[in-house]
């Protein structure tokens, strides 16, 4: 067989066992939002470019080098969002919601798309869990994403985890924190690349995007956000380190972060991995009280957050919690309705469990065998192993009204009348 096929650069395909964990994940997150009142929003992937470049920000390395472009049949700038905050406020404005009661409470799980290196954790296509509560000006909108955050992430099994957390300011203070360390950058900026000496001129706090040693060396001793903050961001700052503690959250202040996004005010705060290989986060961010505004609404403050699926589930401890598994395994296609029906009434006697009728009928040889293959990867597929139990409808057990069931833990086999089964079942499960 030659492969002609295959999977785009930066893309993959989730396969069980995984794709279960996945799942799984996403229904802890589902749960978890939905019993602080966030609702699900599903936006497209495909936004009209100008939607980026005006939120994200035209100099940021996302809408700069990472975005998927192309004009359409019509001529068209479409771009598959590399991010979902700014489509969730397009939606929002244009669906009305931005003019309906306050705090609006929002949260999504779906694709995003850039054009990046890949490498561990880092992929072309990755997907996002996402939260967005828009309404609120005050701390307390700072404390309750963060606090759901971490209900969400300790459900997962996270224990150790605390969030960089730094302040950004407004505007006008970012303003002058960017002349600030264009000033404190200029001097020892030999040696930069085409793409800093652009970001110096232009947008000098993305500077901290940048991975190369002789820009990281030239911000060494630059000037800090947190000092160019204005009296309210500065109270704003202190509110919110205050409700964190009290919440139990763990935190610690980084100067240094900005996030590589332009619509953010004052609060940023990212979690970052030591187990993912390049240190890289697993999630990040932050408020961003203008964007609702310049994107053609009402002044509507927000905040929100967005976490790399990808990296959450290859350093997330939880492990799935194991599910009932029945395989029902009839002799010879003549004793495959018979094992059907067997499965009907199991599947009811089991909720939430899984019961998988061998529909190939070869034989109980050949069913025992694809059975303790099965039993084999019990774990990672989330099965409860101990319990794993094989169900033989053949001719005798026919004729008899009878089933066999093997238990595949120990090899030991009882047959007895089908009207005991699902009674029978609940035993042998627990035995
Ligand atoms: P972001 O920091 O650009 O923020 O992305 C959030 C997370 O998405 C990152 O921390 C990372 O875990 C994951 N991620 C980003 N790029 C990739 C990639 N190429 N492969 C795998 N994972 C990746 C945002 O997107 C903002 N919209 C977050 C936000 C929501 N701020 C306010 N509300």
């Amino acid at each position: 067989m030659t492969l002609r096929y295959r999977s785009v650069k930066g893309t993959r395909d989730l396969l069980p066992p995984e794709s279960e964990r996945w799942a799984e994940a996403e229904r802890i997150a589902r749960e978890t939002f939905r019993s602080w009142g966030y609702a699900e929003i599903r936006t497209p992937v495909l936004e009209d470019t100008a939607l980026f470049e005006r939120s994200v920000g035209e100099t940021t390395d996302i809408v700069h080098k990472e975005m998927y472009t192309f004009p359409d049949r019509k001529g068209r700038s479409l771009t598959m969002r590399p991010e979902n905050t700014a489509g969730v406020v397009r939606a929002v404005i244009e669906n009305g919601l931005a003019a309906g009661p306050m705090p609006l409470r929002l949260y999504y799980i779906g694709p995003q798309f850039r054009y990046e290196r890949p490498q561990a954790g880092r992929f072309r296509e990755f997907s996002q869990i996402g939260v967005e509560l828009f309404g609120i000006s005050g701390p307390a909108a700072e404390a309750e994403v963060l606090e759901m955050l971490f209900e969400f992430l300790r459900a997962l099994g996270f224990r150790a985890l605390s969030v960089a957390l730094n302040s950004v300011g407004t505007p006008a203070t970012r303003t002058a924190f960017g002349e600030a360390l264009r000033s404190h950058v200029l001097p020892r900026s030999t040696g930069f690349g085409e793409d800093d000496l652009r970001k110096l001129a232009e947008n000098p706090l993305r500077l901290f995007d940048s991975k190369d040693p002789v820009v990281r060396a030239a911000l060494e001793g630059a000037p800090r956000t947190v000092d160019f903050l204005d009296v309210a961001s500065r109270r704003h700052h202190d509110e919110v380190r205050g409700l964190l503690a009290d919440a139990g959250i763990p935190f610690a202040e980084n100067p240094a972060l900005v996030r590589g996004l332009d619509y953010y005010t004052r609060t940023v705060f990212e979690i970052v991995s030591e187990d993912l290989g390049a240190q890289d986060a697993i999630l990040g961010g932050g408020r961003y009280d203008g964007l609702v505004e310049s994107l053609g609404g009402p002044s509507v403050p927000a905040i929100g957050f967005a976490i790399g699926e990808d990296r959450l589930l290859q350093v997330a401890p939880f492990r799935l919690s194991p599910r009932a598994c029945v395989l029902v395994l009839p002799q010879r296609t003549d004793d495959l309705a018979e094992a059907v029906r067997v499965a009907r009434e199991i599947r009811a006697a089991l909720p939430g469990g899984c019961v998988e009728v061998d529909l190939s009928a070869r034989g109980i040889k050949k069913g025992l065998a694809r059975a303790s293959a099965l039993f084999d990867e019990a774990e990672a597929r989330g099965l409860d192993k101990k319990g794993m139990l094989a169900v033989l409808v053949g001719e005798r057990e026919r004729a008899d009204g009878a089933v066999t069931v093997k238990r595949l833990a120990t090899g030991e086999q009882e047959t007895f009348p089908r009207s005991e089964l699902a009674e029978r079942l609940g035993a042998a499960r627990e035995a």
